[in-house]
């Protein structure tokens, strides 16, 4: 399927002082394609969609969103951000919440009632959270939350989505199935998902494609091509090994004898140098 490109990184590098975080990114994003953006702490994830998001200026290349260059506050591209913190006694109701990404947007004209709940009752459908529209949003879940997260980036019907570690906060089910929602979102409405995870796993069945950042540099193909021993060793700079248990991937690896785990499974933990996977 020749599908059209949503967003181009050309040569992307980022500096604060002369510090290099982000080092010659180039990488298309197609219409509807699920990456997952991976890597470990500091690797320049949340910087790379702060330039996406024309919130930082890359200090070397350009970039396009559907062939045009980027700007402040581009509706093209809708951002979920990490949990927000609620105060459970909030009277905000859910499509509230909801209905504040539309006002950002519409230089204070506001959308007549009508078309107004229109518009918040399709998105608060496409995340399937029509059930607790009218309720208190401090009472819902992390899961509900982030769902109406969710659906408040879908409300200016964007081309690309842009979620920082939205998994971080919830239980491995939970997590499952927000990775469902959006992948099925991008697919029906040909919208490009970027989901920053740290934990690749709860990605592994919904992403086309793979983006790994470590030490500033990139890359980006299909998972089994990307997630290797090899590959991942260059990126990193040092002997990294991909240890596949039981339909999960960690990454684990040591730039001298003590082993760290760069990528930590669910139910994993490190140990003075050991792996144990429980
Ligand atoms: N405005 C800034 N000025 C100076 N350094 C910055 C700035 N923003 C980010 N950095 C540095 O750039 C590096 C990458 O940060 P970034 O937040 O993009 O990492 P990340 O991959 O999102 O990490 P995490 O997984 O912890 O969220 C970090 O070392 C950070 O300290
Ligand atoms: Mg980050």
């Amino acid at each position: 399927m020749n599908r059209e490109t949503v967003l181009e990184l050309n040569h992307i590098g980022v500096q604060f002082g002369n510090r290099k975080v982000l080092d010659d990114i180039h990488v298309q994003v197609k219409a509807g394609e699920f990456i997952g953006l991976i890597g470990p702490n500091g690797a320049g994830k949340t910087t790379l969609l702060r330039v996406i998001l024309g919130l930082l200026s890359p200090t070397k290349g350009s970039l396009q969103i559907s062939g045009k260059p980027v700007l402040h506050g581009n509706r093209a591209v809708g951002y979920v951000p990490q949990k927000i913190h609620l105060d459970p006694n909030t009277p905000l109701r859910a499509r509230d919440l909801v209905g504040l990404g539309l006002d950002g947007h519409r230089f204070g004209i506001p959308l007549p009632s009508r078309k107004r709940r229109q518009q918040i009752d399709e998105v608060l459908s496409a995340v399937d959270a029509l059930s607790f529209a009218d309720a208190p949003v401090g009472r819902l879940s992390g899961g509900e939350q982030q769902r109406l997260l969710i659906a408040q980036a879908l409300l200016t019907n964007p081309r690309i989505l842009l979620l920082d570690e939205p998994l971080s906060n919830l239980d491995i089910r939970s997590a499952y199935e927000v990775v469902r929602l959006v992948s099925r979102i991008g697919r029906e409405k040909g919208i490009a998902v970027i989901m920053v995870a740290h934990d690749m796993n709860p990605l592994l069945s919904s992403m086309d494609k793979v983006l790994y950042l470590a030490k500033g540099h990139a890359v980006m193909g299909e998972v089994e091509n990307v997630i290797q021993s090899d590959v991942l060793s260059e990126l990193y700079g040092y002997e990294v090994e991909v240890l596949r248990v039981r339909g999960r991937v960690l990454v684990v690896g040591g730039e001298e004898t003590d082993l760290d785990v760069l990528d930590l499974v669910e139910g994993s933990h490190c140990n003075g140098g050991d792996v144990m996977i429980q």
